[in-house]
């Protein structure tokens, strides 16, 4: 079953927080052996932010909330409940959730993280509002949040070029039930592709030694190649189907909001799905991968931008470690 059911699940808010320094690709080409046309030919990113040594995850979060509570026009006191999905959490533990809920003074709210690769963002979505849909709670503010740039080696050109760091906040408030609502929502995993992308060292597994560090194994590994035919199969019959069970076509969608992986994966699942490339919010040209950020910025910027009207309809779609991937339908 994919419709939420319940209380109708609004977005009353959103913001982000883009760290100010940038890294283009000719700054990375004196990096690594690599080229700006290489990089814009293969992914469509010219360049992306980077935190600031001082900066950490939990800050960049916390931008983005309190960006989001402005635009809600809500006190913070009324946030029942803050997720944060996240992939780079400042430690393991306290998670970037409790972080957030202590500096941002929600002394109601509870906290805590997902994480599910670049899908949690679409994981937390889910969550906070099936918590709202069946009453549990009010107002939930999701966020997503990385520093990437920590975990990527930027001595590896297979995978420094693709990543960048980067908030965005979402407020969900159980709304009066006007037409402006979350409709439905798939959460899909695939773990039998689980080495496709991983951290293979610095925990429970593999705990961080001489070695370890030695082979880069604390950094990302990825098979990308594999990732983009792995996408390219699994999503379209993925979001043909969610589309179906909302009661709805593929060209019912107005907006399509993709992780901002890759501009050939989007173009080529777009392709797939028979959908004007021209109904993408595309914005990886100027951050890259952003992770469980991605999907959260480019709606924000959607939304403030004027190209979501009231009552288009909206389809986040992001995929990402695990192998996890997921979509959730919004109608604005
Ligand atoms: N600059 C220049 N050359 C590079 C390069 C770089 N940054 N990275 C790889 N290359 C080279 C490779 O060494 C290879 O050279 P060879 O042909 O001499 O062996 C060549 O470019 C092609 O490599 P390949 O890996 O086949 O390229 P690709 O077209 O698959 O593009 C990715 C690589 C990573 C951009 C692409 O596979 C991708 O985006 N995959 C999905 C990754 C993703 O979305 N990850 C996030 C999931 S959350």
């Amino acid at each position: 079953m994919a419709l939420f059911c319940g209380n109708a699940v609004s977005i009353i808010g959103t913001g982000i927080c883009i760290p100010e320094k940038v890294l283009t690709n000719n700054d990375l080409s004196k990096m690594v052996d690599t080229s700006d046309q290489w990089i814009v030919e293969r992914t469509g990113i010219k360049e992306r932010h980077i935190a600031s040594d001082n900066e950490m995850t939990s800050d960049l979060a916390l931008m983005a909330a309190e960006s989001a509570l402005l635009d809600a026009g809500i006190d913070r006191s009324e946030i029942d409940m803050i997720i944060v999905a996240t992939n780079t959490p400042d430690t393991l533990f306290p998670g970037v959730g409790p972080i957030v809920q202590g500096k941002l003074g929600a002394s109601n709210a509870g906290a805590f993280d997902v994480q599910a690769g670049c899908t949690s963002c679409i994981y937390a979505l889910a969550v906070g509002a099936s918590g709202i849909a069946s009453g549990v709670w009010n107002k939930v503010l999701v966020i997503g949040a990385e520093v990437l740039s920590r975990i990527v080696n930027w001595k590896d050109r297979n995978t420094c070029v693709l990543f960048g760091d980067g908030a965005g906040a979402v407020i969900l408030a159980k709304s009066d039930g006007a037409s402006s609502r979350l409709l439905s929502t798939r959460l899909c995993s695939d773990g039998e592709k689980s080495e496709l992308i991983t951290l293979p060292a610095g925990l429970i597994a593999n705990p961080a030694n001489l070695e370890t560090l030695q082979n880069n194994l604390h950094y990302v590994h990825m098979k990308g190649n594999e990732v983009f035919k792995f996408v390219n199969k699994v999503l379209p019959p993925f979001i043909t189907k969610l589309c179906e069970n909302s009661g709805l076509t593929v060209e019912d969608i107005d907006w399509w909001i993709f992780h901002q992986a890759n501009l050939r994966i989007i173009e080529s699942v777009m392709k797939r799905l028979s959908v004007p490339s021209e109904k993408a919010v595309i914005d990886l040209a100027r951050y890259g991968n952003t992770s469980a950020a991605s999907t959260l910025i480019a709606l924000h910027e959607a939304m403030k931008d004027g190209r979501i009207k009231e009552g288009d309809r909206v389809l986040l779609a992001s995929f990402g470690a695990g192998m996890t991937y997921g979509s959730l339908i919004y109608q604005a």
